[in-house]
């Protein structure tokens, strides 16, 4: 579904990289998770995938589009939740995926229906510049999904959202993981990546340093702990 080869990319294109000899593949119905530290070069290998950023060099196929020249077939086709909402603060929640859906050429979910899904549906009226952030981000979540994406890039989905809307965010993901999407997922949270994705790939300062599937990761670099459980027995002695 996705299929990156040697990825490199430039802000200033003065030699210094931001991402750095890049390579991966997704399969269809997978959830890929980019893992690593603030700045390691998470958003920018998202905004190639999507096409927010020119491909300068390397070769990306996504969804079977070659992204040096994307087209509108492609973007019919995938979603993108962005880590910094960028939805319409002088219009209101509804009328922010109501304008987008506008944008697409096939079939997509009710807007009334997605504000419910994350909890929204009670402020549907109210300007999306009246929300809290993480009312935004729920909001841009939402406006992923409008066009049931077969592939869907999700940037720190959960990233500041309080636990409870997270947890929500999360199961969503799972759903539609089960429904059959391909998810490409970064997050700087392992916890959040060991949920949800098959496989992960572990990337700092631009770079790829491994990738694998959770488990196989945890095997071979999981602190090793012993869990003891304290049991209260009758009569107030602990085992
Ligand atoms: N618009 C931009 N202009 C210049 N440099 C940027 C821009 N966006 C990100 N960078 C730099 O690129 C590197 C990777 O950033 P980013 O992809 O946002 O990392 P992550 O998402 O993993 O936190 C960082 O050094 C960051 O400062
Ligand atoms: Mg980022």
């Amino acid at each position: 579904m996705v299929e990156v080869e040697g990825l490199y990319h430039s802000y200033a294109r003065d030699g210094r990289y931001a991402v750095e000899d890049v390579s991966f593949a997704i399969a269809k119905g997978e959830t890929f998770g980019f893992l690593g530290p603030s700045g390691a070069g998470k958003s920018t290998t998202q905004g190639v995938l999507t096409g927010l950023l020119q491909l300068q060099k390397g070769a990306v196929t996504v969804a079977g589009h070659d992204m040096r020249k994307p087209g509108r077939a492609m973007f019919n086709r995938i979603g993108v939740s962005f880590e910094q909402s960028n939805v319409y603060d002088k219009l209101t929640a509804l009328e922010n995926l109501e304008f987008y859906r506008k944008l697409f050429d096939v079939e997509t979910l009710d807007p009334m229906e997605l504000l419910r899904t994350v909890g929204l549906d009670h402020v549907a009226k109210k300007k999306a510049g009246e929300f809290s952030k993480g009312m935004k981000h729920r909001l841009t979540f939402a406006r992923s999904m409008l066009n049931r994406p077969e592939l869907w890039f999700l940037d720190e989905p959960t990233t500041g959202l309080d636990p409870a809307i997270a947890s929500e965010i999360k199961d969503i993901v799972k759903k539609r993981k089960e429904e059959g999407a391909t998810i490409f997922l970064t997050t700087h949270n392992m916890y959040i990546a060991d949920e949800l994705c098959d496989r992960v790939a572990f990337i700092i300062d631009g770079k790829i340093k491994l990738v694998d599937s959770p488990r196989a990761l945890k095997l071979r670099y999981g602190e090793k702990l012993v869990r003891i459980d304290a049991r209260t027995e009758v009569g107030g002695t602990r085992s």
